[in-house]
């Protein structure tokens, strides 16, 4: 096997569509997953891989600083690519710290522990660091976040991932640390947890339960199918130039409502009800505290200098991706039992 590579958080949601993608694309390569199985991991996402000859999973935390160093040892990684983070908004509001430690100082010991590994050449090294276009703030009603676009983060999660950033950057310029950093927009797909508005919402839906649309739903987001980011992450490991930012994005801005209401639709047509049944479940509740009114990306760089674009439509994407959560309900009710029930009251009681 010619290459080790680290992926950090790849039993989450957008690190298990990067996991397989490299596990079945490179077999010459040897993929370690380092994950530490929060609420948001599951190793069910890997299931149709897991027996992969180039597959091998650590549980470790990379809050700890010791383990990892360790690890580095172990497998002399020749590149990371680095998603293991708290992602969800909501959550940085209610518990900031979760977010400073994991996003903040494992970024750092992962930084330092590639840093003692490679500092005596670093040739053929990559630290790809993946981050989010919410670092950048949130923009007016017209305009794109471009890679030049000043940081402006407005949430602890935001905050937390602008200086994993900073970090990534000045561990560039200060060590010569071999890094790229990509800043992408929402995701949406298979194995999502249903914290997040799409599959929350499926969920919701599929059992009849109210959909909690924040403020006045006017907010907008640009979202971008979950396979078509995992593709844009290999394309830029492998073909992105060093010290280098690239925004990904879908060319896909939807306001709040105007997606629930296309889901509404797809969902209607698909569970064999009536047109409007869904609808008839919106609930306008109280809004995100800081909430950001806009987000869209560019990410005409990454497709002209490196031939990157979406693959799919949002109306096939979608449907994918609903058709995913109906077809498989077991995974869908294991991750909603415990200690989901206890969040979901806690947030929209
Ligand atoms: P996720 O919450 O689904 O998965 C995160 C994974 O990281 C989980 O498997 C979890 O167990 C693991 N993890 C959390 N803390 C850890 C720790 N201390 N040590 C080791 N592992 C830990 O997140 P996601 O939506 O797949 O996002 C992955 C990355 O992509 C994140 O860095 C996020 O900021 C970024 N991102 C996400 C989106 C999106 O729309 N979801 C968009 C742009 C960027
Ligand atoms: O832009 C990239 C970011 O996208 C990622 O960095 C984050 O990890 C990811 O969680 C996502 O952040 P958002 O806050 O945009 O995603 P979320 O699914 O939480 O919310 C999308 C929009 O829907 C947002 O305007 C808030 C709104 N919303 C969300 C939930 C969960 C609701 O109206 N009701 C809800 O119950």
């Amino acid at each position: 096997m010619n290459k080790t590579i680290l992926i950090t958080g790849g039993a989450g949601f957008i690190g298990s569509h990067v996991v397989r993608l490299f596990v079945t694309k490179y077999p010459e390569y040897k993929i370690v997953n380092l994950d530490a199985l929060t609420y948001a991991g599951n190793l069910e996402n890997l299931k149709d891989i897991e027996k992969a000859d180039n597959y091998i999973f650590e549980k470790a935390d990379i809050t700890d600083a010791e383990h990892i160093n360790k690890l580095f040892d172990q497998y002399k990684f020749d590149g990371v690519v680095h998603l293991a983070a708290e992602s969800h908004v909501d959550r940085s509001i209610t518990d900031p710290n979760a977010f400073i430690y994991t996003n903040v100082m494992g970024t750092a010991n992962l930084l330092n522990a590639a840093r003692e590994l490679w500092k005596d050449n670093y040739e053929g090294k990559l630290f790809y660091h993946i981050s989010t276009d919410e670092v950048y703030g949130s923009l007016g009603e017209t305009g794109f976040f471009l890679e030049t676009t000043p940081y402006d983060p407005q949430s602890p999660y935001s905050a937390s991932k602008a200086s994993s950033d900073h970090l990534v950057r000045a561990y560039g310029n200060t060590y010569g640390m071999p890094f790229v950093v990509t800043n992408c927009s929402n995701n949406y797909g298979q194995n999502q947890f249903p914290e997040k508005l799409l599959p929350l919402f499926i969920n919701n839906i599929r059992n009849n339960k109210p959909l909690p649309v924040y403020g006045d739903g006017k907010y907008t987001r640009d979202w971008l199918y979950v396979v078509d980011h995992a593709r844009a992450i290999d394309t830029v490991y492998h073909n992105g130039k060093q010290g280098e930012t690239y925004n990904i994005g879908g060319f896909n801005e939807w306001q709040n409502i105007e997606l629930i209401k296309l889901l509404c639709k797809q969902m209607d047509e698909k569970l064999g009800r009536e047109a409007g049944t869904s609808e008839e479940l919106i609930t306008y509740v109280k809004d995100r505290p800081g909430h950001d009114r806009r987000y869209a990306i560019d990410a005409n760089k990454i497709k002209n200098e490196l031939g990157w674009e979406p693959s799919v439509t949002f109306e096939e994407g979608l449907s994918i991706t609903i058709d995913w959560y109906l077809n498989n309900e077991e995974w869908l009710n294991n991750v909603t039992s415990g200690d989901y029930q206890k969040y979901y009251e806690k947030q929209y009681a």
